[in-house]
């Protein structure tokens, strides 16, 4: 076996952006979600991850956007064990890898992060892995990974049984299907100030509203999966933006209360609302950090770019489409 696997290859991942959120694990050492999401992967921002294993090696050294990661290390080579106990190894391995985008500031640098991952260790290790097992695995390292695994419309369960093999994401629709416009207004580049594990496990043994929170995300589900299914906007607009306040609301009931907004974000989401009450069809989301993301159809791209630049505090905005599922690429891509 050992000499068998080709031992090193490189993948690609995009993150995705929440429309229906996941918050709150229903296992915290599975990493089973509490409540199901529904994602959108882009196609400009990506991970790019290099893993080769060697005999020679004699620890796992990771390496973001070409400095050593201490802080990240630990939880990629716990990660790592995982796939080299189905393979049968204890190689060490090197991980190099490279966000095109600020890791850590809510703009899912741990979904595409961990999709590359898994995706190039696997290869790597030979596995032949389907798209499922994929998803399941990227799940272990970070619940919104498993998404980034596929491109489109995403969904993820929560799964029902107890080892959560069936806690996978699954295709909704190619992104080709129906190709919205996602603007994210920068406000920071700061790290979050609650990593989303802490704040969920705060959240669920805190926040008085936490049992609502899980009772009413199946309707959630079901509404955003249906507009997503017949391309109906302002349907995915209503329901995203009451996830998205409703996650943000959830933990701020936590105690101590998490925000992840800062005032460049309020200004942002009032911004999206004007513009969407006016008819221009966007509408925004937010996730554990403080950036702002504008959803539109395609027309309306460069008004809502422009109106987001011109928010005080957003110091950036970044146009995406939306882009494929976690791949391998050639070692010097
Ligand atoms: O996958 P995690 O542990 O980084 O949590 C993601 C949480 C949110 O981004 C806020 C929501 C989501 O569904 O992606």
């Amino acid at each position: 076996m050992e000499t068998a696997v080709k031992m090193q290859a490189a993948a690609q991942a995009q993150p995705n952006i929440a429309l229906v959120k996941y918050w709150g694990k229903r296992d915290i050492g599975l990493n089973l979600p509490a409540v199901g999401s529904l994602s959108i992967t882009l196609d400009t921002l990506w991970t790019k991850t290099r893993v080769s294993f060697a005999p020679a090696y004699d620890v796992d050294r990771f390496q973001l956007n070409d400095r050593e990661n201490p802080d990240q290390l630990k939880r990629v080579s716990a990660f790592l064990d995982t796939l080299r106990e189905v393979a049968g190894i204890t190689h060490r391995a090197r991980i190099e890898s490279e966000n095109n985008f600020p890791t850590g500031a809510g703009l899912a640098s741990s979904a595409s992060g961990f999709a590359a991952l898994v995706v190039a260790a696997s290869d790597a290790l030979d596995l032949n892995l389907g798209k499922a097992d994929l998803s399941r695995f990227a799940r272990l390292g970070s619940g919104s990974a498993a998404r980034s695994i596929f491109g489109g419309f995403v969904e993820m369960n929560t799964g029902e049984l107890p080892d959560g093999s069936d806690a996978v994401a699954k295709p909704l629709l190619d992104a080709e299907a129906w190709p919205l416009q996602v603007v994210v207004g920068l406000t920071s580049f700061d790290a979050k100030p609650v990593g989303s594990t802490d704040g969920m496990l705060r959240t669920a043994r805190t926040s008085p509203f936490y049992p609502a929170w899980v009772s009413s995300s199946a309707d959630d589900l079901q509404t955003a999966r249906r507009a997503v299914l017949d391309h109906d906007f302002d349907q995915l607009a209503v329901v995203s933006e009451h996830s998205c306040l409703k996650m943000h609301a959830l933990a701020m009931s936590a105690q101590p209360g998490i925000v992840y907004w800062n005032a460049a974000t309020v200004a942002g989401i009032e911004t999206i609302r004007e513009m969407r009450h006016s008819g221009v069809p966007v509408f925004f989301t937010v996730d554990a950090g403080p950036q702002i993301k504008a959803v539109c159809l395609p027309e309306a791209g460069p008004a809502v770019a422009d109106a987001l630049a011109e928010v005080s505090g957003v110091s950036q905005v970044v146009c995406t489409g939306l882009g494929g599922g976690a791949h391998i690429i050639g070692e010097q891509s």
